[in-house]
């Protein structure tokens, strides 16, 4: 069971700031624009690497606004806009394969969105047959998928554990009806459920629910009711996202009016209650916005220190090299980050002309390989060894953090970590300030080079 994480209020005075959620480092600020020759050459790296690889495939539509959304999504009815855009995903597919990487082993494919239900039974077919056409899935391979309670169709479930569909996550948020009401989603109990048990009939694993926290009207009173029945369904993990309320970059977000917002504390009360609330039900808190049931391959991975955290999330998959297909879907490799194109209409340009669709990323320096390792063991594993660190980058942890190490000795002292003689120990309170932690070892953060844009708060 969890212990509570009540951290006391001197501390949340002095964290609550602005900063990133490290589901990269460098984090997307710092990255630059990527030109074709560039995006080739990477692809040519890619294809001698002899990591195994993971797909991650961009669905943008979804038929209605939820009015909190900040997703990357397009609100359409038009199902031919979707047929469109599945014949580019297959030509990118094409393209890719043909620059060598079609002997590789797939891991891990993932679809996301937007609602990637929205697809026709036809278009999934397409796009796996396609896959398969290239790729070979890895025994025990994970093929995951989100999925919108409120939009999938009859036979649906059962079509995508058929095409080899075999994780699961459902958007829920709340089950509250006057939030439902108030962010234009309306979802009940139990068609979550229905979804819930069918899923599990079907043989998929690591069922997750999303939920959000700091929507229009809820209450520490009414979040603990939908915690309550959250925990009815025995979902095997669960995502309780802070909701990032940016009405002036998303101007549908202007339906939901500050004034009806929970403040910051009730915010801290309700996810304080949601750790108390899930530890009591057995599940475990892997670390920002995420929890697991002890079994659950997460946790377990985790516990064996296997946890990795990219842009989907926490995985157990790591050692995987990353291609993201799609309007604005992220790959990633030990050496670099590469984000397709925002826009659909840019997307379609480039397939058309080059087939690569890649419009920004990074190079990573050996600075920020030895920066990324450090950020990622210290938010997957809350713990990091300094043997391991010299194993992997032949230097000593000691030495080349010497700044950074009397820059945490607050954080020791406060008792977030412990700094022992070959390892680093990220404690109860730091799990839940490991944002901050990171920042201390982020470069990017220090001096005039401090990206200007915002973040979400740490707390
Ligand atoms: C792509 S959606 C999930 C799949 C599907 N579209 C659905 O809504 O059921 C991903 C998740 O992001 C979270 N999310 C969306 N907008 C958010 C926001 N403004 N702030 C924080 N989390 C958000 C929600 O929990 C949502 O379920
Ligand atoms: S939360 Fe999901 S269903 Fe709602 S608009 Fe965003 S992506 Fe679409």
């Amino acid at each position: 069971m969890n212990k509570i994480y009540r951290i006391p209020d001197r501390l949340i005075q002095k964290y609550s700031v602005i900063g990133p959620r490290y589901t990269s480092y460098p984090t997307v600020p710092v990255w630059g624009p990527v030109d074709l020759d560039t995006q080739k050459l990477w692809y040519h790296e890619l294809a001698n690497s002899d990591r195994p690889l993971s797909l991650y495939f961009h669905i943008p539509f979804c038929r209605e606004r939820c009015s909190y959304c900040g997703c990357n999504t397009m609100i359409t009815q038009n199902q031919g806009k979707a047929t469109d855009y599945v014949s580019y995903l297959l030509a990118e597919l094409d393209k890719l394969a043909s620059y060598g990487l079609s002997h590789k082993k797939l891991r891990q494919l993932h679809f996301g969105g937007g609602t990637p239900t929205f697809l026709l039974d036809a278009e999934f077919k397409q796009i796996i047959g396609k896959v398969r056409e290239h790729f070979t899935f890895e025994e025990g391979a994970e093929l995951a998928i989100e999925v919108d309670p409120c939009s999938t169709h009859d036979g649906q479930l059962e079509m995508l554990a058929e095409l080899g569909f075999n994780r699961l996550s459902l958007g829920l948020q709340d089950f509250n009806p006057q939030v439902q009401q108030a962010v234009n989603r309306i979802q009940s109990l139990e068609i979550t459920k229905a979804h819930i048990d069918l899923a599990r009939k079907l043989g998929f694993k690591g069922v997750n629910l999303d939920l959000m926290y700091g929507l229009p009207h809820q209450s520490l009173e009414s979040m603990k009711e939908t915690f309550e029945q959250v925990i009815s369904l025995k979902p095997d993990r669960l995502a309780l996202y802070n909701f990032a309320y940016l009405p002036e970059q998303l101007p549908h977000q202007k339906l939901i009016h500050l004034e009806d917002l929970p403040n910051e504390k009730v915010k801290l009360e309700i996810f304080f209650a949601a750790i108390e609330a899930f530890g009591r039900a057995g599940y475990e808190y892997i670390g920002m916005d995420h929890f697991a049931k002890s079994d659950d391959e997460l946790s377990k991975a985790q516990h064996s220190r296997r946890l990795y955290r990219n842009f989907m999330g926490y995985s157990p998959k790591s050692g995987v090299d990353l291609v993201g297909i799609g309007i604005t879907s992220i790959g990633e490799t030990e050496h670099y980050f590469l984000q397709n194109e925002k826009t659909l209409s840019q997307y379609q340009k480039q397939i058309e002309a080059e087939g690569l669709a890649g419009a920004k990323g990074i190079r990573l320096s050996l600075d920020d390989r030895i920066r990324k390792w450090t950020i990622l063991r210290l938010m997957c594993h809350f713990y990091l060894s300094f043997v391991e660190f010299e194993a992997a980058f032949h230097q000593d942890f000691k030495t080349y953090f010497a700044g950074e190490l009397a820059g945490i000795e607050d954080m020791v002292e406060e008792g977030l970590l412990k700094v022992e003689a070959d390892h680093i120990q990220v404690l109860d309170w730091g799990k839940l300030l490991v944002r901050n932690i990171c920042m201390r070892f982020d470069a990017y953060l220090k001096g005039d080079q401090a990206p200007k844009v915002k973040f979400s708060k740490t707390l």
